[in-house]
């Protein structure tokens, strides 16, 4: 079975298509990230008027990639929820005219879900149940996932996400937009020592996260140190920050997998692409002997791939819009 799938959450336009939700046929990606840059983040209005101007061409370089046409196509499968709603908007009206158009079914699939999926797509051997740790830009999630679309939310942060909370440490370090990425790069050989940082708890919720104390206390360092006339070393500051992020989301993830007794852990979303995440959380399964499955760098951030994947799912258990389908910006992965 091949899916077209599209996805337009937020500063990605993107269209791919899937056979059985496992192989990508084509993966094809409109980055918007050199027109953010210049603000320090995602505009949403220019990210919605962007996906309006590349979805077209980048939906039929998809089909053309895989060699197929709108006929050999057994489903449409689109993210309509959560994300920039004006971004997603524009990915679900093309589907759904699309669908329309071509006479084939439209299945909406959840954004959290999709990057879970993108670890179908590299790790054949991969199947539900397991524990998903979500890292993205905007949602901070540890999920059991129970079956390809039973998903039950353990813990989840009560504030900052880990990617916005890496993202704004990063630019009041000076860093340019993504932060996360950035910050991963310049601080590879900073020492994760030099600064402590809290370790916030969320009192009654042990599996939940709270990471904008973590956020203020460096700002508060930058300030401190500003008003003395010093400047910090962003390499040390940043690898410490990102040695605070990261234990915490293994400490969490750990817990959880007690509390389940779940033997595998998977990551998933744009933060999972973190150097120092990935071998920590190596690390700490090896020692706990859990398995553990991480996303190809290609498939961390947001893609159509996952879609297709997550899609196919969505297919087989039944899932369906009709054309009144919406877009929703926020919306549980459960
Ligand atoms: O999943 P994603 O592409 O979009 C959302 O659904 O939010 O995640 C984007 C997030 C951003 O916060 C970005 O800074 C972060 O992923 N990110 C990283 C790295 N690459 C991307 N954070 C840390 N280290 C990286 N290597
Ligand atoms: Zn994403």
């Amino acid at each position: 079975m091949r899916i077209l799938a599209i996805e337009s959450s937020c500063d990605e336009t993107a269209a791919a298509v899937v056979e059985n939700g496992r192989k990508a046929l084509s993966n094809v990606i409109a980055s918007q990230v050199e027109e953010h840059k210049i603000y320090g983040g995602v505009v949403p209005e220019i990210a919605s008027r962007r996906h309006a101007e590349a979805v077209s061409a980048v939906v039929r370089q998809a089909l053309t990639d895989a060699g197929v046409t709108l006929k050999e196509i057994d489903a449409v499968a689109v993210t309509y929820a959560p994300g920039l709603i004006g971004a997603l908007l524009v990915g679900v009206n093309y589907a759904k005219s699309l669908a329309y158009a071509a006479n084939k079914p439209l299945v909406p699939v959840h954004h959290l879900r999709s990057h879970i999926a993108a670890n179908y797509l590299c790790h054949p051997e991969l199947e539900p149940p397991f524990l998903c740790l979500v890292v993205s830009g905007g949602h901070t999630h540890l999920v059991d996932v129970q079956d390809y679309t039973t998903f039950h939310v353990l813990g989840k942060t009560r504030d900052d996400a880990a990617g916005e909370a890496l993202d704004k440490a990063a630019r009041a370090m000076g860093l340019p937009y993504p932060g996360g990425l950035n910050l991963d790069r310049v601080c590879k050989n900073g020492d994760p020592t030099a600064f402590r940082f809290p370790k916030p708890r969320v009192d009654g919720a042990p599996l939940d996260f709270s990471f904008s104390g973590l956020k203020t206390a460096v700002l508060n360092l930058l300030h401190n140190a500003a008003q003395k006339g010093q400047t910090l070393p962003v390499e040390d500051l940043g690898a410490s920050f990102q040695s605070a992020v990261v234990s915490l989301l293994c400490e969490h993830t750990l817990a959880a997998a007690k509390e389940t007794n779940r033997k595998t852990i998977v990551l998933a979303g744009g933060v999972s692409a973190n150097s120092v995440l990935r071998r920590e959380m190596a690390k700490m399964c090896k020692e706990h002997r859990l398995r553990l499955f991480v996303p190809e760098l290609p498939l961390c951030g947001d893609n159509a791939t996952m879609v297709g994947a997550q899609g196919y799912y969505e297919f087989l258990a039944g899932t369906r819009a009709d054309l009144t389908l919406n877009a929703y910006a926020t919306r549980t992965i459960e």
